[in-house]
């Protein structure tokens, strides 16, 4: 599928991966609709992917995905009548060991990276087989791999690698795609969010130089760039597929 006129929703657009994805959407020429929570930052988003293409048909929604699910959906259908792409990227990243953290972490952390990202699914399923669409899902090497004191955020991307398979499998007999793209660290506000001083940021980053085979942490354009080749036709025969975009390394096991 070509992605020019195509209408894709990015949850989380307001920044990081999210936003970045949103304007590599708008520079194809798809109509992109932007869902976040922070107005002004969905706003902000909303103007660099107009700098990008300004030609670009673009709807913000200011909406919390574990909430507001059904109006996300609705919301594009009224405006734009179709519904071809579906980027869930919206998602929270929480640590604690089992014997400090609480069940409100898990919940929380569940709610947002699998509960929602089901309940989108669910709403969107019927348009995207109509236009025999696609979804692509953000999920994490925390799928993949086990990280020590991550144990609620590597259980909920690792449910949703399986949601990913499952889905696809759902929804082939309908010629409806469901990949999902698994980043290792890439460089964006999602360790600050976490209370991570701007000191502990830059040392997180600074050893991915050690941990990531190539020597370094990646660019949320290079998440961008992995989810726009799987909404696309350039990935016409792939589904049910958990696409490492980790600088290798999920290929390491050190002896
Ligand atoms: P980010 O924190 O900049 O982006 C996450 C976005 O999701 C934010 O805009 C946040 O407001 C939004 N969001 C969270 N809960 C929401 C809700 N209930 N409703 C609506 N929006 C909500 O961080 P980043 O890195 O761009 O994260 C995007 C995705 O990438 C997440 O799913 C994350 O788990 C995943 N990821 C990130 C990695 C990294 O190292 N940055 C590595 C692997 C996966």
């Amino acid at each position: 599928m070509s992605l020019i006129g195509k209408v894709v929703i990015v949850t989380g657009a307001s920044s990081g991966i999210g936003a970045t994805t949103a304007e590599a959407f708008a520079k194809q020429g798809s109509k992109v609709v932007l869902v976040g929570r922070n107005e002004p930052n969905l706003k902000a988003a909303e103007s660099v992917c107009k700098a990008a293409n300004s030609k670009a048909e673009l709807l913000a929604i200011v909406a919390d995905v574990t909430v507001d699910a059904e109006r996300i959906i609705n919301s594009t259908i009224d405006r734009f009548g179709q519904l071809d792409v579906l980027v869930n990227n919206a998602g929270i990243f929480e640590v604690g060991n089992i014997l400090d953290i609480d069940v409100e972490q898990f919940d929380r952390i569940f709610n947002t990276n699998l509960r929602a990202v089901f309940l989108l699914t669910k709403f969107a399923a019927p348009h995207l087989i109509k236009t025999q669409g696609n979804i692509v899902n953000v999920s994490s090497i925390a799928g993949l791999r086990s990280i020590r004191d991550v144990s609620s955020y590597c259980a909920s991307k690792a449910a949703l690698d399986q949601f990913t398979r499952c889905i696809a499998l759902d929804l082939a007999p309908k010629k409806v795609r469901v990949n999902s793209v698994n980043p290792g660290v890439i460089v964006t506000d999602i360790q600050r969010r976490r209370g991570l001083s701007p000191k502990e940021v830059d040392d997180f980053y600074l050893r991915s130089k050690e941990t990531h085979p190539l020597g370094r942490a990646g660019e949320a354009k290079e998440v961008a760039d992995a989810i726009i080749f799987l909404a696309s036709d350039s990935s016409s025969f792939i589904t049910g597929a958990n696409l490492p975009i980790d600088g290798g390394i999920t290929a390491v096991c050190t002896i």
